[in-house]
């Protein structure tokens, strides 16, 4: 494991995740995780941002076991990846409020998910202001090299670089500034109703979605009514297999939207149903202790990066 660049990311425990969830950020953990020293982790204190989870912690407790299932379902080894939970690493907390020191409300207010946020909730908290702090350390407190995500989380990446320079140019040279990994053909996969799949829009295909549950997902995706060409249906199909084939059988099909739905259910079927069943034989248990274990692995690198920083700050003896 010795020298290889170091690869963090996370996904909050929000609820269950969607086809864009795996397509944009979850896969690229799969397919990087031997090339990398990987430490892929559950953020629940991103998920606490939620007033709904505030009011359900023991939805929050399952959802993070649920998380982990799921990323080990699609093929996350814990064997090769470092699989821990946000909330065994205090450091982190404790590097986002040096953070917080360091750089400024105004430029924090220029954030999208924050304007997002504030025109849509009068109650807006702190937490959520202050999201991005807390990842920019989960990925600092790492010494990451490279953070796979999916587009919307390229803002957030510009922030953790900026902050680690700020904080390389007061004290000297510290952290990495790490680099944002984006899949162009995923960045931003589109729903069932032509916008980004978001687990906020009710416009998602969940990744471990019963055949039905598929269906009726599929079943739902809006075509327009010209009745030729069904725009959001191949969006959708094209990420599943290569374009020539999926082209050719559009051109086949010109108008006959049951048949081309029928089609993207089965590919779906397909891609999902082995990672169905492997995640139906996943005990809590064995999550609790992978956990346990990936906490113990990433602490040790998160330990030793607050004792660099503690040091350099002038509040270490
Ligand atoms: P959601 O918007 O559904 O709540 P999350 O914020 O939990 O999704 O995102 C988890 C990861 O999945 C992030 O890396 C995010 O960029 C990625 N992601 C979310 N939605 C999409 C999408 N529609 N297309 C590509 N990547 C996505
Ligand atoms: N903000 C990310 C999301 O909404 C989740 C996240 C938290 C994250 N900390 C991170 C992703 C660190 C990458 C690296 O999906």
């Amino acid at each position: 494991m010795e020298n290889k660049k170091i690869l963090v990311s996370g996904v909050k425990p929000t609820g269950r995740p969607h086809i864009g969830n795996y397509f944009g950020a979850i896969k690229q953990f799969v397919d990087l995780q031997n090339g990398y020293d990987s430490f892929i982790f559950v953020a629940e204190y991103h998920a606490l941002t939620s007033e709904r989870l505030q009011k359900n912690p023991s939805i929050l407790k399952s959802n993070t076991i649920d998380l982990v299932k799921d990323y080990i379902a699609v093929g996350i080894d814990p064997l090769k990846t470092v699989l821990y939970k946000q909330s065994d690493i205090p450091e982190t907390t404790e590097l986002a409020w040096i953070f917080n020191c360091l750089i400024t409300v105004p430029y924090l207010q220029r954030a999208h998910a924050y304007k997002d946020a504030k025109a849509k909730n009068k109650n807006l908290n702190v937490g959520t202001f202050d999201y991005p702090v807390l990842m920019a350390a989960d990925i600092l407190i790492m010494d990451a090299d490279i953070v796979p995500v999916g587009k919307d989380q390229k803002q957030h990446l510009e922030i953790t670089r900026d902050i680690a320079d700020k904080f390389n140019m007061l004290y000297g040279k510290t952290f990495t500034l790490p680099e944002v990994k984006i899949l162009k053909e995923v960045e931003i996969v589109k729903g069932t109703d032509g916008q980004k799949m978001s687990k906020s829009y009710g416009n998602t295909i969940p990744l471990f979605g019963s055949k039905d549950e598929i269906a009726r997902a599929v079943m739902g995706i809006v075509t327009d009514s010209s009745g030729k060409y069904p725009k959001n249906v191949y969006e959708i199909h094209k990420i599943l297999k290569p374009k020539k084939e999926i082209d050719l059988l559009y051109k086949n099909n010109v108008g006959n939207y049951k048949v081309l739905k029928e089609a993207l259910i089965e590919d779906l079927d397909s891609m999902i149903s082995p990672m169905r069943e492997k995640r139906s034989k996943i005990t809590d248990e064995e999550v609790k202790t992978i956990l346990e274990k990936g906490g113990r692995r990433a602490r040790e690198r998160s330990k030793s990066k607050i004792e660099e920083v503690r040091k350099k700050i002038g509040v270490f003896f």
